[in-house]
Parts: structure tokens; C-alpha cells; sequence
């Protein structure tokens, strides 16, 4: 069942956090779908501007469509990630998204406003959600380039303003990740004290936490073993900070490298133990069921595992 990714957040908020899981084919689907309903979670499938183009948009739509019916149970939104104003546009149209991010985060305050208030105004009358994003990750975002330097932290008072200007329903905020492996060298600096402020000052509104992967070392030594030139002092977020945060108002937490990795390390283990294999579907079974025992377990850092049934129920009860 597809649902309004603002009705998920709202169930969510204060309490546990969503997985925002990126997809890209059909084994990452597949994969997703099975490890959310063993793990009993509501989640979020979301679909950058890159997925749109290397799976055919339409593609992606009739595999989800296909996963649905496969599992009847399931219970999740359809979210653009990281989308520009034209893609924004071009999802609402297409009647399948529940929510769009439009991220004009590398542009000033007005602008950023602006852009986000346009996508309100034609996404909130066919009953989608909006995610903006205010102040900038560092790493790099599909068509936003922020060195490290220049990444800069959301400031509390700016995130009410925005907010209340431009009518978003879940609000992105840099607090100190970035995307990709590469987010920190040595210790982790997440600013929680960030979210602690904005909750104060606009209780309810739903965060979300890009940059999120906690690139586990082990797997990291497990792709260099097999063949990978990682940086070994790749470090992410801690998983145990998840629940932390949803504490504090996240309600997505958004999850793409780590599942990159499960992909290059079950591939290059595979060929390496298979040199003599030329055929995909092995190692392309392997990664499914190995994709979704990794999103159960993310499901469980992030609360939303075994919250299924209680989901049904709120949502069943606002409906009738
Ligand atoms: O934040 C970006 C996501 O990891 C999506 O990555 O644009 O390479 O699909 P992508
Ligand atoms: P990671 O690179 O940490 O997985 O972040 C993904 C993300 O923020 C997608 O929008
Ligand atoms: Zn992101």
C-alpha cells in the first residue's frame, strides 16, 4: 500500500525514524521490499534524478508497481530524492509519488524559499508531500557540488522562517553528515544541539537526515579483500545515534551508500570466489536476500521495525 509520506512522519515523529531507502533496479526492490515486511516496517522508496535516468522512470514505476502486488503487506511512500523544480514537477504529474524533495539548498534563502513555495503550491492540492532542504551537507548532491569547506550547518531560527514561508511538510537539515563514504576521519560530529533547538521552536514538524550511511568497517575490509581500493579510515554515522536523533524530530533517515556497498561486496566476492562464473542472476539472488537482511537490521537501529501493525491500524482509523 502506498501511503502520504506526511502521514508516515506524523505516526513516526518523536518516537522512531523511516528508513529513506534510494533504488535503482530491480534486485535493490526486490531486496527492500522482502527485508521491510520480515523486519514488520513501514518505509520510504525513494528515487533520485540519476535512478529516473538509468532505469527509465517508467521502468522503475511498473517494477514497484509489480513489488506492491507481490507484497500486499507492505507499507510505504514513494519519495524523489534530491529533485530540481522541473523533476518536481514532472513526479507530481505522473500521479505516483507521494512526496518530492526539492532541493535548492546551494541557492540563498529567498531563492531556495521561493522554488520550495512554487512546489507546495502544485503538490499539496493532489494530496503530495514536500521535502525542502535548508543549509548544505557537505559531499557532493547530484547537481549540487559543496566542498567540504563550504558545508554549512542549518541555523534553528532561519529553519522556523523557512517553514512557515513556504509550506513544507518535512524539512532536510545539515547537521553535520555529508553524503557518500567519506563523511568523517575519525570520530563522528553530528550537532544534535541543531535539533534540539529546532524541535523547540516548531514541535511537529518532521527532519530528515541525509548523509545517514554508517559505512561499517567491516565491509568496507571485506570488498578491500576481495579487490576494492576503499579508504579503510572510511567512517560513518553511528547507527546507535539513529534512535537519538528520532528522538529529537528526525522522521526519515536516508540510507544509499551503505546498500552500495552491500552490492560491490557480495559482487566482488562472488567473482572473485567464481572466476570461472560469466552468469549475473548468482550473485544477483545473493544480493537480494543479502540486501534485505541489511535493511531489517537498519530497521531495527532506526525503531521502525515491528511498527507494521500499528501502522495499518492509525491509518485505517484517520480513514475511516
Ligand atoms: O544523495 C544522493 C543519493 O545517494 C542518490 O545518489 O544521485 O547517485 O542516485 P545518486
Ligand atoms: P548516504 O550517502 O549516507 O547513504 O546518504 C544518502 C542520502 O542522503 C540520499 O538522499
Ligand atoms: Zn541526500
Amino acid at each position: 500500500m502506498i501511503v502520504p509520506t506526511a502521514a508516515l512522519a506524523r505516526l513516526a515523529y518523536g518516537r522512531y525514524a523511516i528508513g529513506g531507502y534510494n533504488i535503482n533496479n530491480l534486485e535493490q526492490i526486490l531486496g527492500l521490499f522482502k527485508g521491510c515486511i520480515d523486519s514488520r516496517a513501514p518505509f520510504i522508496l525513494q528515487i533520485s534524478k540519476g535512478a529516473r535516468t538509468y532505469a527509465d522512470k517508467g521502468m522503475l514505476e511498473a517494477m514497484i508497481s509489480r513489488a506492491k502486488d507481490m507484497y500486499p503487506d507492505a507499507v510505504f511512500a514513494v519519495h524523489l530524492d534530491h529533485g530540481d523544480e522541473k523533476t518536481c514537477y514532472d513526479c507530481i504529474e505522473s500521479g505516483f509519488y507521494s512526496s518530492v524533495m526539492i532541493d535548492d539548498s546551494h541557492e540563498p534563502f529567498k531563492e531556495n524559499a521561493a522554488a520550495t513555495k512554487r512546489v507546495v503550491e502544485k503538490a499539496h492540492p493532489k494530496g503530495i508531500s514536500v521535502e525542502a532542504e535548508l543549509g548544505r551537507l557537505g559531499g557532493v548532491e547530484e547537481h549540487v557540488t559543496v566542498d567540504e569547506g563550504s558545508a554549512f550547518l542549518t541555523n534553528p531560527d532561519e529553519a522556523v522562517q523557512f517553514v512557515k514561508e513556504t509550506g513544507c511538510d518535512l524539512l532536510a537539515c545539515a547537521i553535520g553528515t555529508s553524503h557518500g563514504a567519506y563523511k568523517f576521519k575519525g570520530r563522528q560530529s553530528l550537532h544534535f544541539d541543531i535539533l534540539e533547538a529546532i524541535k523547540k521552536k516548531i514541535p511537529g514538524t518532521p527532519i530528515v537526515m541525509h548523509g545517514s550511511s554508517s559505512v561499517p568497517e567491516e565491509e568496507v575490509r571485506r570488498i578491500n579483500a576481495a579487490g576494492g581500493k576503499l579508504d579503510p579510515s572510511a567512517r560513518g554515522v553511528d547507527e546507535n545515534d539513529y534512535l537519538a536523533a528520532a528522538k529529537l524530530g528526525v522522521t526519515k533517515i536516508n540510507i544509499d551508500t551503505d546498500g552500495r556497498l552491500v552490492w560491490t561486496r557480495v559482487h566482488r566476492e562472488y567473482f572473485r570466489d567464481h572466476p570461472e562464473e560469466f552468469d549475473l542472476r548468482p550473485p544477483g539472488k545473493i544480493f537480494v536476500q543479502e540486501y534485505a537482511k541489511f535493511v531489517a537490521q537498519k530497521n531495527e537501529k532506526l525503531g521502525s521495525a515491528g511498527k507494521l501493525p500499528e501502522i495499518r491500524q492509525a491509518l485505517q482509523k484517520a480513514k475511516s
